[in-house]
């Protein structure tokens, strides 16, 4: 292993990587080093944008924290994460289809009621969100964990301005399959931007806009965690999704209420909106 070259190189670090007992490891390790070859090989990058490379890489890693996660951004805005996503659901017909998970779901969220307001404190518009969760066959899954969590009015999320976790929880879907909970109307927003992959958008003459959606992930027994959103129809990002996370099938949209009875019930002393999904879950493979 001397002397190498630009004809030699290649294949001498392939060997080199692949030696290690796990195969997945060789696999991955051999396909990593063709394609980044081949991409160095493609783009001569000079020395200068080498270093311009690794330094961008440094600073993706420096921005991360606890609240903030600069690589999945990357990958959500090179369109690596609805990629691995689409390779990881070629799902069953009828069943509810995935998108990004993103980067602001938080574990330690709160776990609340059925019909609670995730959102007691924010101002934007109010909003009753109801659904089902059913499984392949039609039939409602019991004490399925729906997650949801969302931006507020203005386009932030709780975690980019503060500690409190706010627009965020975990309910269990009722003996029919139903959830119900109230919370605020989210809007369109910009994904971090002030970092590094905001640069990166900004060289690329990109928007850094995701359209108005919703997060959910809901799991239940035997079942594939589905990991989604809702996107509400005639928003302007829709298009032009900065993650690449739009499919047809999650657009829906809110009917609008006058001040009076909600759907629960309860009164609301404002105007608001509801929103409604019947989701279907995909089954574990065997
Ligand atoms: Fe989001």
């Amino acid at each position: 292993m001397r002397d190498l070259n630009e004809g030699t190189l290649t294949n001498e670090t392939i060997r080199a990587v692949t030696g290690g007992s796990d195969k997945r490891i060789s696999q991955v390790s051999e396909a990593l080093v063709r394609h980044l070859h081949a991409f160095i090989r493609e783009i001569e990058p000079s020395q200068a944008e080498w270093e311009y490379g690794i330094k961008f890489l440094t600073r993706v890693g420096k921005q991360c924290s606890d609240t903030r996660q600069e690589f999945i951004l990357l990958s959500d805005t090179l369109g690596v994460s609805m990629l691995v996503d689409a390779i990881n659901h070629r799902q069953s017909e009828g069943a509810t289809e995935t998108t990004v998970f993103g980067p602001f779901y938080v574990e330690n969220r709160p776990q609340l009621p059925l019909g609670a307001n995730m959102s007691p404190d924010e101002t934007g518009t109010p909003l009753f969100v109801s659904g089902t969760v059913r499984a392949l066959d039609g039939q409602p899954i019991a004490g399925a964990l729906v997650d949801a969590w969302h931006s507020d009015e203005v386009g932030h999320y709780d975690v980019q301005v503060g500690d409190d976790l706010r627009m965020r929880a975990l309910f269990r879907s009722d003996a029919e399959g139903r959830f119900w909970f109230w919370t605020v109307r989210p809007t369109f927003y910009p994904i971090p931007n002030d970092g590094p992959v905001g640069d990166m958008l900004a060289a690329q003459g990109r928007h850094p806009y995701r359209p108005e959606h919703v997060h959910f992930m809901i799991s239940a027994p035997g079942q594939q965690t589905l990991v989604t959103h809702l996107f509400i129809d005639n928003d302007p990002y829709l298009d032009s999704d900065v993650v690449f996370g739009v499919k047809n099938s999650l657009i829906t949209d809110y009917s609008r209420h006058d001040a009076g009875t909600a759907p629960d019930g309860s009164t609301c002393h404002r105007d608001f909106l509801t929103l409604n999904y019947d989701f279907v879950l995909n089954p574990e493979a065997e």
